[in-house]
């Protein structure tokens, strides 16, 4: 069986969740690769809403395995505030989960960081989600992280912990005027967490190569989007880690070459949180109006969602960088009754002209207006519909157009947040 993968093809918010928990259901592992508590999927199973920050999506899943890789930056108590919330409703977990020692912990000075640091950084306010993330993946780079390995080996960690606090009570008291962090009253509580999380951290990535290898079903769920992305997305508004399927292999420790049948999921409109170039955007009512329709709200933050028609253009560019195979699309059902519904199908760029490929320079986005082109939309309630061939022509249309100028058939259609509301073509 090959390993398959699914990766928001936008800036996140992509509805991956569900269709996360679609594929978990047919795997016999799941694997998160990048990311950390920035993330947040929402999957309701039978009208009962999971939120999850941090835990791979086969956690809902009864017997599937559940693998927390080395690409991912662990916040240990959001952790163990996830694993607390899903054994109190009943899910037996811990030995389902295992934790890649080489994983390397969001540390509470992380998030000290991320809060002091924002509209600092070469004077570019990102908009991040707090959590961390950032900062985590500096230390991790700065070859001073700490790894989960360190987290539950004591003489390790006060060591590590007592040096990076030492040195970041420098720089917070001296640059920013903040009150210094104690080191032995964050030892204490990480000590503690690094004894409840020991039992599941192992080394995931000779494991999953084993599974692989055994013809097991690997499943990589992504986290954000390829927009997002530190390489290849609108830098500097990007998340710190590898979020388009690229981030699979490192972040997983698998060959590149088993990374399988890639699903990228993309909305029947955009969404950003944070800063950053979106040339799509509604500035209008109409933006407002999907926004409502949607429920666009971040499931980490509550921020407001800024929303806009498709962009072709950002979804293609996902498309050829990762390769995807098929495509998930989703929410449709939020662009019922919107009236003529509208596609980005090219930029105009001061100073360029017309540009029908995404220009990958954050500064040319900037500068670019969204060529539209518009499409009747359609009036009927699509939630309860289950086939392609039973949804509004102009609903089937606006597909047809999306996936001629992606250049990938879809495979899933979602046209509600219950697992049933969902069209499928072919599942790998
Ligand atoms: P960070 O990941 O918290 O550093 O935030 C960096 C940027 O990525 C900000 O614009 C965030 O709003 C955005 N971001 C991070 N995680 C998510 C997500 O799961 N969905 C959508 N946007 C995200």
């Amino acid at each position: 069986m090959p390993a398959t993968s699914v990766i928001g093809a936008q800036w996140g918010d992509e509805g991956k969740g569900k269709i996360i928990d679609l594929i978990a259901d047919r795997a016999d592992v799941v694997v998160r690769f990048q990311g950390g508590a920035n993330a947040g999927h929402t999957v309701i199973v039978d009208g009962e809403k999971f939120v999850f920050h941090l835990l791979p999506s086969g956690v809902l899943h009864e017997g599937k395995l559940n693998v927390v890789g080395n690409g991912v930056v662990v916040d240990p108590t959001v952790l163990l505030d996830e694993l607390e919330q899903f054994e109190s409703r009943g899910l037996k977990l811990r030995d389902r989960l295992l934790l890649s020692g080489a994983a390397h912990c969001v540390m509470p000075y992380h998030r000290v960081i991320d809060g002091l640091q924002e509209g600092e950084k070469a004077g570019v306010k990102i908009g991040t989600t707090g959590r961390g993330i950032g900062p985590a993946y500096a230390d991790k780079a700065n070859r001073c992280g700490i790894r989960l390995w360190d987290l539950i080996d004591e003489s390790r960690l006060r060591v590590r912990i007592q040096a990076n606090v030492s040195e970041i009570n420098r720089f917070i008291v001296a640059v920013h005027g903040a009150d210094p962090l104690e080191a032995d009253a964050i030892f204490e509580v990480a000590r503690e967490q690094g004894r409840r999380l020991a039992p599941m951290v192992k080394e995931t990535g000779a494991f999953l190569r084993r599974l692989l290898a055994e013809g097991k079903h690997v499943f990589f769920e992504g986290a954000q989007g390829v927009m997002l992305d530190l390489d290849h997305g609108t830098y500097p508004y990007v998340t710190s880690s590898n979020a388009d399927s690229l981030g699979i292999a490192a972040g997983a420790a698998v060959p590149p070459a088993a990374v399988g049948h890639q699903i990228g999921v993309a909305k029947a409109y955009c969404t950003r949180v944070g800063s950053g170039p979106f040339p799509s955007e509604l500035h209008d009512e109409l933006g407002e109006k999907i926004r409502e329709a949607g429920g666009e709200f971040g499931a980490t933050t509550g921020r407001p969602r800024r929303c806009g028609w498709f962009d072709v253009l950002a979804a293609r560019y996902s498309a050829q960088l990762c390769g995807f195979g098929g495509l998930a699309l989703t929410k449709l059902d939020v662009l019922s009754g919107m009236g003529e519904i509208g596609l980005v199908v090219g930029y105009d760029i001061e100073g360029l002209g017309r540009v029908d490929e995404y220009p990958v320079d954050t500064h040319l986005i900037e500068r670019a207006k969204p060529i539209i082109e518009t499409f009747p939309g359609w009036t009927e309630d699509i939630r309860d519909v289950r086939s392609f061939d039973d949804l509004p022509a102009n609903c089937q249309s606006f597909i047809d157009q999306i996936c001629d100028r992606v250049g990938v058939s879809w495979e899933l259609i979602s046209v509600g947040p219950g697992r049933e509301s969902t069209i499928i073509r072919s599942v790998a």
